[in-house]
């Protein structure tokens, strides 16, 4: 090859490049590789979405290639039309610092950002656990930041509502639950335990140093007032606290959902007046069936109801997790599902499923399986 043919084969490949790295997505593909602006697949795990300022802004877990624990942080992406996302760095970096709750090798995981109309921050809740304690901790991480792409700052970490027993609770009820006792049910899943979680065996455990919380999500109503569900009592019991004012903290009322149920990877909506709750079972990074729950108030009563996923591998949730649920901006009913297939062999390479809500006629959303779509369809 001449000097002269080497060069232009050089300035070919180099507007080839180029050219991939520009490309325009046009539909979502579900399942398949997302590359971002650079052309790499989108390290946003476990994620959650914001709308602000006119764009959306896509916060998740970065993962590494290999391995279990987070060296990063928390990764933020922005778009205008949800298929293009930009790469905007680090949101939430874990600090170099020995000891810090947040230090590198701990796990960040599902992380959810909110913006505060009355302060105008922008707070990030985030599952955390502690460096070298694998899934011990099951804390809740809070961070705030004046911009949607961060920096975020860490303000602590904690389990929620220490001391504090569910608003439903009696005093019956509280004295019946701290009755029991650990040691009286050694083994798990008999009638009798079932019982016992119910009554709060594991719950009247925990009052005292604060719920466990790990699998999470952040839910915003109408009103204003934000909420915090997240997986407690050994991911058995879901809890649905309410957030302060500054959703900074907790004001002490909550509840539990589906006690013993064991949920886990809880996304939550609210469709005409109704909350609709969309879970997944325990079973770490194996896909199993979802569940769901709808309710007129936060509140409860909830009541539980078959899986939305229909068709092929329906039983496996499409061989995902939920992770987040969205309403597009100037669509009237368009709400998209999203999920994690997770790959644990390289956490880093875990695929994205989105997927659009449908509805029944009685409202019931309802999961079909697409190979691709795109989100201007919604507004149809
Ligand atoms: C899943 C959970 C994930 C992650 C994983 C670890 O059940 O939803 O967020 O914690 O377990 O095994």
């Amino acid at each position: 090859m001449t000097k002269k043919s080497f060069l232009w084969l050089g300035l070919w490949l180099c507007c080839l490049t180029a050219g991939v790295k520009a490309q325009q997505l046009e539909r979502i593909s579900p399942g398949q590789e997302w590359p971002d602006n650079k052309g790499e697949h989108i390290n946003a795990h476990g994620g959650g979405l914001l709308f602000d300022g006119g764009k959306y802004y896509w916060y998740g877990e970065n993962r590494p290639a290999r391995g279990f624990t987070t060296e990063v942080g928390v990764e933020v992406y922005s778009s205008t039309d949800l298929m293009n996302w930009t790469d905007e760095g680090v949101a939430l970096a874990v600090s170099e610092e020995a000891g810090s709750p947040i230090e590198r090798g701990c796990i960040m995981e599902r992380p959810k950002v909110v913006r505060n109309p009355k302060t105008g921050k922008y707070v990030m809740l985030f599952h955390l656990e502690l460096k070298g304690q694998g899934y011990a901790a099951a804390r809740v991480g809070f961070a705030e930041s004046d911009s949607p792409t961060g920096p975020f700052r860490f303000i602590r970490s904690l389990r929620p509502n220490a001391g504090v027993w569910p608003a439903d609770f009696s005093r019956k009820d509280i004295r019946e639950a701290k009755a029991l006792k650990e040691e009286d049910y050694k083994e798990w899943w008999t009638p009798a335990w079932r019982e016992a979680v119910t009554k709060g065996l594991l719950l009247a455990r925990d009052v005292p140093g604060g719920q466990m919380s790990r699998d999470m999500t952040v839910f915003v109503d109408d009103d204003g007032k934000a909420y915090h569900i997240y997986s407690a009592e050994e991911n058995l019991t879901l809890n649905l606290a309410e957030l302060t004012d500054d959703y900074l903290d907790y004001t002490g009322k909550y509840v539990r959902i589906a006690p013993g149920g064991q949920n886990e990877a809880p996304t939550i909506f609210k469709r005409d007046g109704t909350y609709w709750l969309i879970t997944s079972g325990c079973t770490g990074w194996a896909p199993n069936e979802a569940r769901m729950f709808k309710a007129e108030s936060l509140w409860g009563p909830w009541e539980q109801l078959p899986s939305p996923f229909v068709g092929k591998d329906a039983d496996k949730s499409f061989h995902t997790q939920g992770t987040y649920i969205f309403k597009v901006e100037g669509t009237d009913d368009g709400y998209v599902f999203m999920a994690d297939r997770w790959n644990p062999r390289s956490l880093k390479n875990s695929r994205h499923v989105w997927l659009p809500l449908e509805f029944k006629a009685d409202g019931t959303p309802v999961l079909r399986w697409v190979d691709s779509w795109s989100p201007r369809e919604l507004f149809d």
